[in-house]
């Protein structure tokens, strides 16, 4: 009887890899995708893949269970496979790398075949047939192929005459060391479950055996935190955790790290350790948790190796992570909401006739922590060169809250502002803000944003300028689903009146066509010029209406994201609301005095009530207060006598010449939250903002008489700055 091969019969994951794709919910698929990838044998592909190599990685454990991580160099043609169960390589370790010593007949291997220029590479774990001074042979337990995502694009070229250098030995980073790996861009990471030899594994380990895998990210991803310690993130991958799953079993890790300008290597062998849940992954953008490594000893082999590499055409996957120097950055702007940064413009792009783009820069918020759809706070400097000549009434800085139009990844800030007839800001922002010149600005902030954790497709509904969160969320879902292979469809309703009012039309046109359909964007003009082609200027002649929406969504369920001005708002709130959409579906960003009326079901109305009651005491309105307003150092800048025909606690402010920043005025977007301490807040309606303990809206606060009885009036510390 022609029993099936063993391969076929065992799961191709071992426990810890299972063990962690049952963690990420994966486990069901991954088995199901592994046994039909991975192969007992290796492909015709595979096979003419690896003999057009001029190098390939090797994983293998030593006589004490350390994995090592090694590459081996021969002109193309080097790696012969006969057949598909055998790869011979007619070549010899570097002089100096453990492997040399290691290599013997039935020694496990893992190898790794990469052809960095086009990002191809192929796996297999496999077992020394055969060994000779000048040859090896394996035969192939495992193979697959691998994705491309994270490989610097770089093309080799043959350096002779070299002669490696003694091996170099330490057991702690020097200052050279830690420099080298804290700008390097890519490594190879060897791991080893089970016996280093196949004759003394048992069937079920069999499919154990020792695994080299590629690590890449931009230069600066691995960081080095002392002598003797890496952290290094661990991205998307292909799920298998074939290294990871390692770590689990058994955490010794062999690294390979490459000089590729000079040849040299550092190979180095400690212990990992996965970190699940720290704090700085979700400083770093792209990863999904963390490993650490902790030197056990290492070496350099100067000019070790007969090839040199041009310089990295980094991936695009790579170029949507992040590096240590910027997830400190981001930790630190977290933490420090109310500093002010200095940002420089880089490019300004006129993105219809009355909105113009910013592009901005800054050195210390070059990765700020946000959400696509959150604003920016500027300090806008109305003063200029010749005279105040934008329509300030005075010299002083304003402060105006602008979205921002660009996605987390793209790296650069970018404002898009619309020309407001005697506009102080925008006037100053359109006439005399050139490329080169700085601003001030707080972190973004803001409680309209994408909502991250939602699987549903997304409806997006801008009106002029109302459009640039929308882009901001378009661009930044693309750029995930491209990092994450995640689609999530995005529909985008624009509207303007007419061409020449239209923002973002070739952006948004370019973001359809390079997503593939995934993002798709539906203009609709009032007034469209006479030279306009329906279809492709335009898809829809009028305003967005209930008919536009039923023809163009498919049955499903959605989140809406509204922006632009009042009347629009609420229009199209009242229009989803009629087709059904849930009041919690609909997220809203008004621009300027604004208020939507929503329409809440009457049980969750009573519920929120009923909540709010509870955490919200009823305040009543106090006649006078005694206001004292400082700034970010905590020094008083100014104290006002306030009084309950003034209005809000944002128009005492500005009665007297400060400028806390603003937005919507209607308590719903949180641009002028402040600290307040001293005395309760009265509020006609709560705000829909988000409060902490101790903020307030200042637009719609006002004091509120003293809880304790007193009847003296409440004296009232306010912080915004
Ligand atoms: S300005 Fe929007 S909440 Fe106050």
């Amino acid at each position: 009887m022609n029993l099936p091969a063993l391969s076929k019969i065992l799961s191709p994951f071992h426990e810890g890899e299972k063990i962690i794709q049952q963690r990420l919910g994966v486990r069901d698929r991954m088995e199901k995708f592994g046994s039909r990838v991975i192969r007992d044998h290796l492909p015709d592909q595979h096979r003419a893949f690896y003999q057009q190599l001029p190098f390939l990685f090797l994983g293998h454990a030593d006589a004490n269970g350390w994995p090592w991580a090694s590459i081996v160099c021969n002109p193309p043609g080097f790696a012969v496979s006969n057949d598909s169960e055998h790869l011979t390589l007619n070549a010899s370790p570097v002089a100096g790398d453990p492997l040399a010593e290691s290599l013997t007949p039935d020694l496990r291997i893992g190898l790794l075949g990469i052809e960095l220029h086009s990002r191809r590479r192929n796996r297999l774990s496999a077992t020394i047939s055969e060994q000779s001074n000048d040859h090896f042979t394996l035969v192939v337990d495992q193979s697959f192929g691998n994705c491309p995502q994270y490989i610097q694009g770089r093309e080799w070229h043959w350096h002779e005459g070299v002669i490696p250098a003694p091996p170099k030995h330490f057991s702690a980073f020097d200052e050279t060391t830690q420099a080298f790996i804290g700008a390097a861009d890519t490594f190879f990471v060897a791991s080893a479950v089970g016996a280093n030899h196949k004759q003394n594994a048992s069937d079920e380990e069999k499919i154990n055996g020792v695994d080299i895998s590629h690590r890449g990210g931009r230069a600066g991803f691995v960081r080095v935190d002392n002598n003797r310690q890496l952290t290094i993130p661990d991205y998307l991958g292909n799920f298998h955790f074939n290294t990871l799953g390692n770590f689990l079993k058994n955490p010794k890790a062999g690294l390979l790290f490459i000089d590729f300008d000079r040849g040299d290597i550092l190979q180095l062998i400690g212990t990992a350790k996965i970190l699940w849940d720290s704090p700085d992954t979700r400083h770093f953008e792209g990863a999904e948790r963390l490993w650490t490594f902790t030197l056990e000893r290492g070496h350099w082999i100067r000019n070790a190796l007969p090839v040199r590499f041009t310089a990295p055409e980094f991936s695009t996957n790579s170029l949507l992570t992040g590096t240590w120097q910027e997830a400190n950055a981001r930790q630190q702007a977290e933490q420090d909401t109310q500093r002010w940064h200095s940002l420089t413009v880089d490019d300004i792009v006129d993105e219809s006739k009355t909105i113009r783009s910013f592009y901005l820069t800054s050195e210390t918020l070059t990765q700020p922590t946000y959400l696509p759809g959150q604003f920016l706070t500027l300090r806008i400097p109305t003063q200029t060169a010749g005279g105040n000549d934008c329509g300030a009434t005075n010299e002083s800085d304003i402060v105006r809250t602008y979205t921002v139009s660009s996605a987390p990844a793209d790296r650069r800030l970018r404002i898009s502002v619309k020309r407001e007839f005697n506009g102080r800001a925008s006037g100053y922002l359109h006439n005399h803000l050139n490329i080169g010149d700085s601003l001030e600005a707080q972190s973004p902030r803001g409680n309209f944003h994408w909502q991250a954790d939602s699987s549903r497709a997304a409806v997006l509904i801008g009106a002029g300028v109302g459009l640039t969160p929308m882009v901001a969320i378009a661009r930044h879902c693309w750029l995930e689903s491209y990092r994450t292979r995640k689609p999530r469809p995005v529909i985008v309703f624009a509207a303007a009146r007419n061409a020449a009012e239209r923002p973002f039309f070739e952006e948004l046109k370019q973001l359809q066509t390079q997503s593939q359909g995934m993002v798709r964007v539906v203009w609709a003009l009032s007034q469209p010029e006479s030279s306009l082609k329906p279809g492709q200027d335009y898809h829809h002649h009028g305003r967005i209406n209930q008919e536009l929406f039923q023809a163009v969504l498919p049955l499903d369920d959605y989140d809406c994201y509204l922006c632009g001005p009042d009347t629009f708002m609420q229009s199209m709130y009242d229009t989803l609301s009629d087709l059904g959409i849930n009041d919690t579906r609909i997220f809203a960003e008004a621009f300027g005095p604004s208020s939507l009326q929503r329409k809440i079901p009457k049980d969750s109305q009573s519920t929120k009530l009923a909540a709010h009651s509870e955490t919200s005491p009823k305040t009543q309105l106090a006649d006078s207060a005694l206001v004292r307003f400082f700034d970010s150092d905590q020094q008083l800048v100014s104290e006002h006598t306030w009084q309950a025909d003034e209005g809000s606690l944002l128009d005492l402010a500005e009665n007297h010449g400060l400028q806390p920043a603003f937005s919507c005025r209607a308590g719903q977007c949180g641009a002028c939250v402040a600290c307040v301490e001293g005395a309760d807040i009265h509020y006609d309606e709560q705000p829909q903002c988000a409060l902490n303990e101790g903020q307030v809206a200042l637009c719609v606060g006002r004091p509120a008489v003293a809880t304790n009885g007193l009847s003296e009036p409440p004296v009232l510390s306010v912080y915004w700055d």
